[in-house]
């Protein structure tokens, strides 16, 4: 190719052809296989929109229940990856060990060969099974307490939750949580969906396609946002404070976490869902000064950052719902990797059924024909 063009950060380049899911950034649409995520958040619940977002139809009844019972029964993770969590240092990022359990999961589960679909349809399952448990097991085990072993009567986000604080959650907080994770499951051609294509294009394992792309989510401009949210709330202190804030920060150039996206140019439809979300968590309660003071920067920020596009995205209210819920800051992104996992899945069976390695073009800007120089002839 003759002065290929550079787009930096791929902006508007295709990576894929998928038929995963789909967003008008324009009318704040996001289509999980043509349906729309506010359906599939309030009517759908996780294991069935994850069957879609896999499958890319609607589950049958049987066919849910099969799934259903493969997730279950693939919920528990073998007593040396316990015991591997345990070795881990308990102030490290949760994500961290996250990544480091899902690569591990590769030698509990060794499969050279990505081209078996009953072996990958298993390695799927597997995956989304135990992700959690691997959240929940580090969070309990980082505390001294043991680690509480999955239930098979509850679904994926009750036992979740059970699993992280030893008490089935409320169905309203289930609702809550597995909402969340619908919200969460898939997002078009973000940086770590691109990262599991890349590693998946290579033939690696799918555990090493998800320890690739945990890693690629860990980053405050992508998965880590939520967190940096919930410490800019912090930082600012009190709704009545979010405008002055947000002038200092406009002033000197400061990106207000959980604002802005690549795609969308209004209001990201996720967070529009996320805040009628904590409407109803915070309905029982007061409304706590995070969410107050989210709302109050909001209103501030849509006259100054709308006409330039930028509005709350995904990020900017989920973890005044997870902090509400009693899930500490650090477990924020897991949740999101959790759920995503859908997501990245799907897109790895999308791209090993049609591969080509990932190989792209540089524009090389550095010098050529150098002479070798000995080192103690170097000025
Ligand atoms: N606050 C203030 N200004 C912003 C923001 C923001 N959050 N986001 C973008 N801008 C400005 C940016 O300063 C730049 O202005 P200028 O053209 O004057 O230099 C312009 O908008 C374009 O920004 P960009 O960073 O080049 O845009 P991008 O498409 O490369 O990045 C983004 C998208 C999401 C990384 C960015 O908006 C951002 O850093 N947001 C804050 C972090 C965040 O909330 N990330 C979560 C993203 S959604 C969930 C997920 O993907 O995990």
């Amino acid at each position: 190719m003759s002065n290929p063009e550079f787009h930096p950060g791929l902006a508007d380049v295709p990576a894929a052809e998928s038929a995963v899911s789909f967003i008008d950034g324009k009318r704040a649409r996001l289509e999980y296989r043509g349906i729309a995520v506010e359906t599939l958040a309030k009517d759908s619940f996780f294991e069935e929109s994850a069957w879609l977002l896999l499958k890319g139809v609607l589950p049958r009844q049987k066919e849910l229940a099969d799934f259903d019972h493969g997730l279950i029964k693939e919920r528990t993770i073998h007593f040396r990856l316990l015991d591997a969590l345990k070795c881990l240092p308990e102030s490290g990022h949760p994500m961290s060990a996250l990544q480091a359990g899902t690569a591990a999961l590769a030698m509990f589960h060794p499969m050279p060969d990505v081209h078996n679909a009953q072996a990958n349809w298993e390695a799927v399952i597997r995956l989304i099974a135990k992700l959690p448990t691997i959240v929940a097991a580090f969070h309990r085990l980082r505390q001294g307490h043991e680690a509480i072993p999955p239930r098979e009567d509850l679904g994926h986000a009750a036992n979740f939750y059970y699993m992280l604080f030893g008490k089935e959650p409320s169905p309203a907080v289930t609702k809550v949580l597995d909402a969340c994770l619908v919200l969460h499951a898939e997002h078009t051609m973000n940086a770590s969906t691109f990262s599991a294509r890349v590693t998946g294009s290579t033939l690696a394992n799918p555990y090493t396609v998800i320890a690739s792309a945990i890693g690629t989510l860990t980053g405050p401009l992508h998965g880590g946002a939520n967190e940096e949210v919930l410490d800019m709330l912090d930082e600012i202190g009190a709704p009545e404070k979010a405008k002055s804030w947000l002038d200092d920060a406009v002033a000197t150039k400061k990106k207000i976490m959980g604002f802005g996206h690549r795609v969308y140019k209004v209001k990201d439809p996720r967070a529009s869902v996320l805040q009628d979300l904590a409407e109803k968590v915070f309905a029982e309660t007061s409304k706590p000064v995070c969410y107050l003071t989210a709302t109050s920067l909001e209103a501030a920020a849509i006259p100054v950052l709308g006409p330039k596009g930028i509005y709350p995205n995904v990020d900017f209210y989920s973890g005044s719902v997870y902090q509400n819920l009693g899930i500490p800051k650090d477990l924020f992104t897991p949740i999101f990797a959790i759920a995503r996992v859908v997501g990245w899945l799907s897109h790895w069976l999308e791209q090993i059924g049609n591969n080509r390695i990932y190989r792209p073009e540089q524009i090389y800007i550095g010098q050529r024909d150098q002479h070798y120089v000995p080192l103690e002839q170097r000025p």
